[in-house]
């Protein structure tokens, strides 16, 4: 069996591991999205010199384009700690409280997955956003009370995927807000360029541009799909990553030309032969692919609508001429006249 993209796309705690290998501390080794790396360098240098903690940030884009590497850089930029944690890790006021009241002062707290964060615990983080103090409630029914706590200055960079999902009271709270995009191929190649240097493997510049052209245009993708080449060429050749090894082992993991693997197909598919070709919606199309909504949402929708393969329409999802011709499948009937 192959490795799902699924799985390419999600961190893991061996890829939290390998990331700290990988992952690009200072501005000067981080490559791409520059509009956001000179507009985050300006609050930071402006924070620094005002002897202040920077407003709080709010990073959105899809898995694996490098919303925490931003967030670590950004506290090793400003000489801060950074405490990690996430919306789902966070299940009672009394958790929140804990985080808040154990920070120091200029800290930044990173809260992945902040679109999951409980809604009711969401509202004792507006105030601790704004003045840096809690509220807590103490006690329950007619003898409960309210303590005002004071929190230290900190910098609260919130990370989601699913930025329609947060409030718009949270959403306001933030200073600045930055969409991370999909990566150029030649940032790409970069990217796989140095982590083949970090991991003291030999890449051809040939097999560079196969495995970037293979990686979703996404970094988290590129480096895992280096890992699993780099593999392949010291069990099956000399170690070295070639042109040859690449290919053979991406098409090994039954990846194609264009880095879709069976899971993607499978979606394709399931909206063609199931569908005729749509549009369906996302619970039917979960549904007959056997995939959870999440999943296609997250991990398989983005990429296939960023190279025009799945296009949303009101009445659902249809897959493109394009994807069609991709598959070798031919266009059925009345389908897509319009696409
Ligand atoms: N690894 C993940 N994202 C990266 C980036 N933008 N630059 C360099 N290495 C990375």
């Amino acid at each position: 069996m192959s490795t799902p993209i699924s799985k390419l796309l999600e961190e893991t705690p061996e890829d939290q591991i390998l990331d700290n290998t990988l992952r690009p501390k200072e501005w000067n080794n981080y490559i791409g999205q520059e509009k956001i790396k000179k507009n985050l360098r300006i609050i930071i240098e402006a924070a620094k010199k005002r002897k202040e903690t920077p407003e709080h940030l709010l990073l959105y884009g899809n898995a694996g384009l490098g919303k925490t590497t931003l967030a670590y850089i950004i506290a090793n930029e400003m000489g801060a700690n950074i405490r990690v944690s996430s919306g789902p890790a966070i299940e009672k006021p009394g958790d929140l409280a804990s985080i808040l009241t154990n920070l120091s002062d200029g800290e930044i707290l990173f809260l992945d997955e902040i679109h999951r964060l409980n809604h009711l615990i969401e509202e004792y983080l507006y105030p601790a956003m704004e003045d840096y103090k809690l509220n807590l409630v103490i006690g329950t029914g007619p003898s409960a009370r309210t303590m005002e706590i004071k929190i230290p200055s900190f910098t609260l960079i919130g990370a989601t995927t699913r930025i329609g999902l947060l409030t718009s009271p949270l959403r306001s709270r933030f200073g600045a807000t930055f969409q991370i995009g999909f990566y150029e191929l030649n940032d790409i190649e970069k990217i796989i360029q140095r982590s083949a240097k970090i991991l003291k493997v030999i890449a051809e510049p040939a097999a560079i541009k196969i495995i970037a052209r293979c990686s979703r245009s996404t970094p988290r993708v590129a480096n895992r799909l280096l890992k699993r080449v780099r593999d392949y060429a010291q069990v099956e050749g000399k170690g070295i990553i070639t042109k040859e090894t690449a290919q053979k082992a991406l098409k090994l993991l039954e990846i194609d030309q264009l880095g879709l693997e069976p899971g993607d197909r499978k979606i394709l598919e399931t909206i063609i032969k199931k569908f005729n070709g749509g549009p369906v919606g996302l619970q039917s199309l979960a549904a007959a692919s056997s995939e959870e909504e999440d999943t296609i949402l997250d991990i398989y929708e983005p990429y296939l609508m960023q190279i025009g393969f799945i296009e949303r329409t009101p009445r659902g999802r249809m897959v493109t001429k394009l994807a069609h011709k991709h598959l070798g499948l031919k266009l059925k009937g009345i389908q897509n006249s319009l696409i």
